[in-house]
């Protein structure tokens, strides 16, 4: 990336101290496409087929003329300040928002032992949430008034603008603000640092809406936050428990699980997944019992697994979410589930027996069906075993038959996947293409060529002195042509080469074309010998074009004569 407003060390400092693979993995799915290239969706504008090319070993990506946002957004990553006025007055802004979030925090806290406070300390009683825990969580209340809070924080000194910002107040029709939060419990959200960043209000018994979250805001991001992280990341438990509600999180806490959060509303995103991973191995779901929490909960363990941690479903029988749970049969039951709970095969199987009545022989066997594929999937021979078991009892069918049966199906399973490497590998031609499709190559075994030539290039631009280069027009591809030249260009010059220099002379969808066939591999100590074959076959291929040329334009010729005469 091409930023001239930071100083240079500050940006090998900042570049050093963010590794590639964990930053955009945390941020962008990356899927697998061409080698060991992957592609995402950019993370810096918004688009809707993947252009986001990331090497994972050689650190590198492209993204398109966003540089500067990349930097802040690197440099608060890994907490580095960043030496610049614009972004002096951003951190003072981000500081003030944080001091009002705590000043505000510190309000709702005092009104719930305020005499007007009385209603909310009623439902924490009825929720049976203890005065400690309140403590602990910083709980609040927000009282049934319109300024309550407007005028406490302007008699701190905050104006009606950096209410506004940080959204605790709305504007009115009639041009005045208002308070957002009333008549509500407040949870503050507190970050793994300890700053207030935003709050969650809810409703005293019910109504809607349930919850009323903070807007986003320059401190408050949803999806890379969760609920009670700040008190979770102190747990000797050694794993986190992940549940929807704050209110479950409150009731695990208050029963001696303090390794529970919550993510903020939303379904679990990576960036939340990213951040439990740095703090443990293990994740226990503990999800609403209902068809959302088990669609939810599906999800997360996708999520989850991407990140290689260990991930176990509680299966809360008879209650609606943790909070009954604790509520209706203990905390030492709940221990218990803890304890017991399955992990993501046995989750997995349990759907999958749940869709079926095993008494009926058609549902039996689509039931057999549907359980073999999945064991079939697994990677351990000695887990398909004790799951093929399992499953034959489930269906009241003989051990071994399921066994060989999950066996059969995983050969076929294996054998496919063969084929279709196999086969994409045979056909070089349709795996040359560009992602882009305006970029087409008309002759992809020319082009197979001049992708190389342009590698070679750029690994070792002193190539650029040798006289038996072809020409950009000898190019059968336009668009790598044009990035040839522009290598050549530089290269000759003794410009370094790099892909932050040559953003500024490629467009996006060129750079991005660049990243993918340079991820293509190349063997530097056969580069002579490479050299000459990319030669040879541009030529070669030119030569053989040309030819259809002239032959076409005779037959147009002859067409045209004809027309003439008849
Ligand atoms: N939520 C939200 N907005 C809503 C409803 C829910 O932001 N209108 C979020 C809250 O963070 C809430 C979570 O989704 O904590 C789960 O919702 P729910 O299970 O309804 O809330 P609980 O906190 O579990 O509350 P309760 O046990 O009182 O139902
Ligand atoms: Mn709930």
């Amino acid at each position: 990336m091409i930023v001239t407003a930071f100083p240079e060390s500050f940006l090998t400092e900042l570049t050093e101290r963010n590794d590639i693979v964990e930053v955009v993995s945390s941020y962008v799915r990356l899927s697998k496409k061409s080698g060991s290239n992957l592609f995402g969706l950019c993370p810096f504008h918004s688009e809707k087929t993947p252009s986001f090319s990331v090497s994972p070993d050689k650190q590198i990506y492209h993204c398109f003329g966003c540089g500067k946002e990349a930097v802040e957004f690197l440099a608060r990553r890994v907490n580095m300040p960043v030496p610049e006025e614009a972004n002096d007055r951003e951190s003072k802004k981000r500081g003030r928002m944080l001091a009002l979030n705590k000043d505000a925090a510190r309000f709702f806290y005092e009104q719930l032992s305020a005499p007007g406070g009385a209603p909310a300390r009623d439902y924490m009683k009825r929720r049976q949430i203890g005065r400690t825990t309140a403590t602990n969580f910083g709980i609040g209340y927000a009282p049934d008034s319109w300024d309550a809070l407007r005028s406490a924080m302007k008699a701190k000194g905050y104006s009606d603008f950096e209410l506004f910002d940080a959204g605790l107040v709305r504007k009115g029709k009639n041009g005045g603000f208002y308070d957002t939060f009333r008549q509500r419990l407040m949870f503050p959200v507190i970050d793994v640092r300890g700053n207030v960043i935003g709050f969650s209000g809810r409703i005293l018994g019910d109504g809607e809406p349930k919850y009323m979250n903070s807007p986003e805001t320059l401190v408050f991001n949803k999806s890379r936050n969760l609920f009670a992280l700040n008190l979770a990341k102190k747990s000797k438990s050694g794993y986190i428990i992940l549940s929807e509600g704050n209110i479950d999180v409150v009731s695990l806490h208050q029963a001696g699980f303090d390794s529970a959060v919550a993510s903020l509303g939303t379904s679990l995103t990576p960036e939340q997944a990213r951040l439990i991973s740095r703090y443990t191995g293990e994740v226990i779901i503990a999800y609403d019992n209902d068809g959302a929490g088990i669609k939810a909960a599906q999800r997360a363990i996708g999520i989850l697994e991407k990140l290689e941690l260990k991930v176990k479903v509680l299966r809360l029988n008879g209650a609606k979410d943790p909070d009954e749970y604790i509520k209706l049969k203990g905390a030492e039951a709940f221990r218990q589930l803890l304890e017991g709970s399955e992990n993501q095969i046995d989750y997995r199987l349990r759907t999958v027996t749940d869709k079926y009545v095993l008494t009926e022989p058609d549902q039996k066997v689509a039931f057999l069906k549907e359980a073999t594929e999945l064991l079939a999937r697994l990677p351990g021979a000695v887990e398909r075993q004790v799951y093929a078991m399992r499953v034959a009892e489930l269906a009241g069918v003989k051990g071994e038959a399921v066994a060989d049966e999950v066996e059969r199906r995983r050969k076929r399973m294996l054998s496919a996947a063969r084929k279709s490497e196999a086969r994409d590998q045979s056909r070089p031609e349709r795996q040359l293409q560009p992602e882009e499709k305006s970029f087409r190559y008309d002759d992809p075994a020319s082009a197979a060529a001049e992708e190389g030539l342009i590698r070679l290039l750029y690994l070792d631009p002193s190539l650029s002195g040798s006289a038996a280069l072809p020409a950009p027009e000898d190019f059968s591809a336009p668009v790598l042509a044009h990035i040839y030249a522009v290598l050549l260009e530089k290269a000759r010059r003794g410009d370094s080469l790099s892909t932050a220099t040559l953003s500024g002379a490629l467009s996006g969808q060129e750079m991005s074309l660049l990243v993918q066939l340079l991820q293509k591999p190349e063997q530097l100590n056969r580069g002579e010998t490479a050299l000459n074959d990319y030669i040879a076959r541009i030529r070669e291929r030119k030569e053989l074009a040309g030819a259809d040329t002239d032959l076409r334009a005779l037959a147009k010729q002859f067409r045209e004569k004809k027309g003439y005469e008849g």
